[in-house]
């Protein structure tokens, strides 16, 4: 997830472009760049760090059309010359989303002499472009982006010219009165204009000072409809939600193709990774692994526990960081450290531990140049965007598709997976975006329990196998942020102690998707209903049978049973949300807690 902004007009562009960006960093803030066109040449500047970094190194450029961009790193690491705008000859690209061909694309326009300086897929869609253009821009952009596979959301500059399309990230039009701008998304330019068009799929629109021109991919003139913004600024930042929890967990189905983007070949049967130093000799190697990470992090590496054990037949230890080095334990031959901030010092000290002992480290993280990417052998991106409330939500359904990729990748490997499984487990895995898009569209029975159970002291979250480390996940949300006490448990220790907690004032909610363990589920559903706790089933949309034991059922797309846990997921979410709502808690913001713990 990045920020882009273009604009053409009557004012000086920087000024502008700058200013819309600050109000894009939510997006992106690891380093950031313009490109101003100033009447005979196109001027670039780039700055690692935040737009006010930027700010302090730019002159004063006279152009009235320019582009700019602030970045969330993908592909190379945030630096100045992995900054965008990425030009070639006269062209300036700023790009958000994955060009998933981009190793061929670059191989192919190095033979023809291109030369590429930075470590990003979007330096390809410059020289594309540059390589395609020989008097008319958007025929360029058109057959460049033909050959381009994967998601964009791109600004061109060429003199002054301005051109921008998109595939899969969002793109938006402001017309301005002798002034139009390009943006990512509307809080970059609500303060110059309320009249916006909203780009789709495949769309180009050229962008000249008094009029956009709108086009298809077959270069056919198009009719937009304009729209006009009737939200205030700060609701335009969160997307009219009410909050950065809420917009987070909508944008699951968009984090989780991203996170999939360029590893997933379900057709062929396989997975590719970009930043695994594991070789194939090495994966079968490996005897055991330790997971290390701390709180929502750890949930994510208690699930990957079942799916390397499942899926590649090895067993995993899962510590929790901060007690990882006191705990003697001598670590696996692999250690996977969990990571959304890449910063969290009970992880980064774990690791050192670990390292010292001389196994191999391996770090999922969301964010790049993180402390723990320079720690660690191999890293993974989990490509969720930035995360800002401060529970976590899409980085963690990320960490889970990570986590599912690399257990099914060394199954694979180790003989565990056969091809036709590979190949059926991906196509299943590819359907859970549009599968959390159905469910994130009928929240109207969660909105219900929530009000109803609101003013609880204590709630349980039960579930087994694979649905444990969700029930922890969801008892951690609900604790996080509506300040209610929750425990989650496997639901067949219930009996061994907490049962005695349990009342008619103790909601139960208990995961209870079809699988190996259903009927024991059911049965631990009775002892609690036994003992007068309402109950909230989290089941399969086919489970006709659930209904006779619980009070209230939310219903999950089918699925492997094995992916149904990312499902749940987004249920337990929504409920602590609501709930957090309905007692008007500080949802973004929770007392005493912090996005990056960096004290032990
Ligand atoms: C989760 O909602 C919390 N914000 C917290 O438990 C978090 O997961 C933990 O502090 C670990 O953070 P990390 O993933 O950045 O290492």
């Amino acid at each position: 997830m990045c920020g882009i902004v273009g604009y053409k007009g009557k004012r000086q562009a920087a000024a502008i472009i700058i200013d819309s960006l600050k109000r894009l960093e939510y997006r992106g803030y690891d380093s950031a760049g313009i490109a101003i066109f100033n009447g005979k040449a196109i001027e670039v500047h780039k700055e690692k760090g935040r737009i006010i970094d930027l700010e302090k190194v730019i002159p004063d450029i006279s152009g009235t059309v320019g582009i700019g961009h602030t970045r969330w790193a993908t592909h190379g690491r945030p630096n100045k010359i992995n900054a965008h705008p990425h030009t070639s000859g006269d062209i300036a690209v700023v790009h958000n989303g994955i060009i998933e061909n981009y190793q061929q694309l670059k191989e192919r326009l190095s033979q023809s002499g291109y030369n590429f300086v930075s470590e990003t897929d979007t330096e390809v869609l410059a020289h594309l472009i540059n390589y395609y253009h020989k008097s008319d821009l958007i025929e360029a952009v058109l057959s460049a982006l033909k050959e381009i596979k994967g998601s964009y959301a791109i600004a061109v500059l060429c003199g002054n010219e301005l051109v921008a399309a998109r595939k899969d990230s969002p793109l938006i039009i402001g017309l301005g009165e002798g002034e139009n701008f390009v943006a990512s998304d509307i809080p970059a330019i609500l303060k110059y204009t309320r009249k916006v068009i909203f780009l789709n799929d495949l769309e180009v629109a050229y962008v000249d000072q008094d009029r956009v021109t709108f086009f298809d991919t077959e270069k056919r003139e198009i009719e937009k409809k304009v729209n006009t913004i009737e939200w205030n600024l700060e609701a335009a930042e969160k997307s009219g939600y009410e909050h950065f929890m809420l917009k987070e967990i909508h944008e699951q189905p968009r984090a989780l193709h991203d996170t999939f983007a360029g590893r997933i070949y379900e057709l062929e049967g396989n997975i590719v990774f970009d930043g695994l130093k594991l070789t194939e000799s090495r994966i079968k190697d490996i005897s055991r692994i330790s997971i290390i990470a701390c709180g929502t992090s750890y949930n994510a590496g208690f699930l990957g526990k079942y799916l390397f054990e499942q899926l590649s037949g090895i067993h995993v230890d899962v510590e929790i960081a901060s007690e990882f080095r006191y705990a003697h334990s001598s670590p696996g031959s692999l250690v996977i450290a969990i990571s959304q901030s890449g910063e969290t010092a009970d992880t980064l000290a774990a690791l050192r531990e670990a390292k010292s002992s001389g196994c191999r480290t391996l770090a999922i993280t969301n964010v790049t140049g993180s402390t723990i990417t320079r720690e660690v052998e191999s890293v993974i991106y989990t490509r969720s965007g930035p995360e800002i409330g401060v529970a976590a939500t899409k980085t963690f359904i990320s960490q889970l598709a990570v986590l599912y990729l690399l257990a099914l990748y060394f199954g694979k490997i180790r003989g565990k997976i056969s091809q036709d499984r590979m190949k059926r487990m991906l196509v299943s895995l590819k359907h859970i975006p549009a599968q959390i898009t159905r469910l994130l569209n009928d929240k109207e029975m969660i909105i219900k329990f929530a009000s109803v159970f609101k003013s609880s002291n204590d709630f349980f979250f039960i579930g087994r196998t694979l649905n444990y480390p969700i029930a922890l996940e969801g008892a951690l949300k609900l604790k996080e942020i509506s300040y209610i006490h929750a425990e989650g448990y496997a639901a067949g220790e219930l009996k061994h102690g907490p049962l005695a907690l349990i009342t008619q004032n103790t909601p139960v909610v208990a995961i209870a998707t079809k699988g190996l363990t259903y009927d024991k589920v059911v049965n631990n559903i009775k002892e609690v209903k036994a003992r007068e706790a309402p109950v909230l089933a989290i089941a399969d949309e086919k489970d006709s049978e659930i209904e006779k034991y619980v009070d209230s059922v939310i219903r999950v797309p089918t699925t492997e049973e094995i992916f149904s846990p990312v499902l749940s997921t987004v249920v337990v979410q929504l409920l602590s949300y609501y709930i957090a709502k309905a007692r008007n808690c500080p949802i973004d913001q929770p007392r005493n807690l912090a996005k990056s713990v960096t004290v032990e």
